[in-house]
């Protein structure tokens, strides 16, 4: 089945990469872009996605903005609890479930990012790092995404081995049996084939490739090429 392909500009790109966006991908199947939140009000044959808000549904807090926003622009999705946000921002699991909330309560996919840090990983934590994330971040129930995102692969250019990420996505894919599971940590146009081919493996969050138009292209169209 064809793959999800999530493209993270984070505080990157402009609106002439997004008319390269809209002159390369016409009406495609499995593509959501997250531009920063400047651009999210295009009209584009693409799905456009958020890739952060604010844990409140609105208020006196300056410069932030609100899933009900999102979702009066007609938003669906929404990356939450992404990595940098916890380093820079000092994001708690608490606030990523806050997060994935009002994005449910908004009609609004949360696409939450859980991970390990190099430390967890060299000391063989990975599972129990994801377990705790998975307790803590996740809502009872309600239509969200996670992406396993380890923290040491993300704009790296190394990414764990594909037995790694097997055994990180059956793990979630036991948890949770109806979810969309992405990949994300330097998935590039050379790597993505082995990484869709992973069981478990629904699609990739993609950082810095996706700032290439010629690099997110071929991306996705390994993604609709791949047969399991
Ligand atoms: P990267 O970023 O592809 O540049 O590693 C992925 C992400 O942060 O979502």
């Amino acid at each position: 089945m064809e793959k999800w392909v999530v493209a993270n500009w984070k505080m990157s790109g402009s609106k002439n990469l997004l008319d390269e966006y809209k002159k390369t991908f016409q009406n495609p199947k499995k593509l959501i872009v997250c531009p920063p939140s400047v651009y999210l009000n295009e009209t584009t044959e693409f799905i456009l996605g958020a890739q952060n808000i604010y844990h409140h549904p609105k208020g006196a807090y300056t410069g932030e903005i609100s899933a009900l926003m999102l979702n009066d622009i007609g938003i669906k999705y929404c990356i939450v609890g992404h990595s940098e946000r916890r380093q820079y921002f000092e994001e708690t699991n608490d606030m990523v479930l806050a997060k994935a909330e009002v994005c449910l309560k908004s009609s609004i996919t949360p696409i939450i990012c859980v991970g390990e840090t190099f430390e967890q990983y060299q000391a063989g934590k990975t599972i129990e790092i994801l377990s705790q994330q998975l307790r803590e971040c996740l809502p009872n129930e309600g239509n969200f995404w996670v992406a396993y995102e380890p923290v040491w692969a993300i704009g790296t250019g190394c990414t764990p081995t594909t037995t790694e990420i097997s055994t990180a996505h059956t793990f979630l894919r036991e948890k949770l049996p109806e979810i969309t599971l992405l990949y994300g940590g330097s998935v590039n146009e050379s790597n993505a084939g082995a990484i869709f081919a992973i069981a478990n493996v629904d699609g990739a969050l993609v950082g810095g490739a996706s700032l290439d138009i010629d690099k997110i292209h071929l991306i996705y169209q390994i993604a609709m090429t791949i047969k399991n």
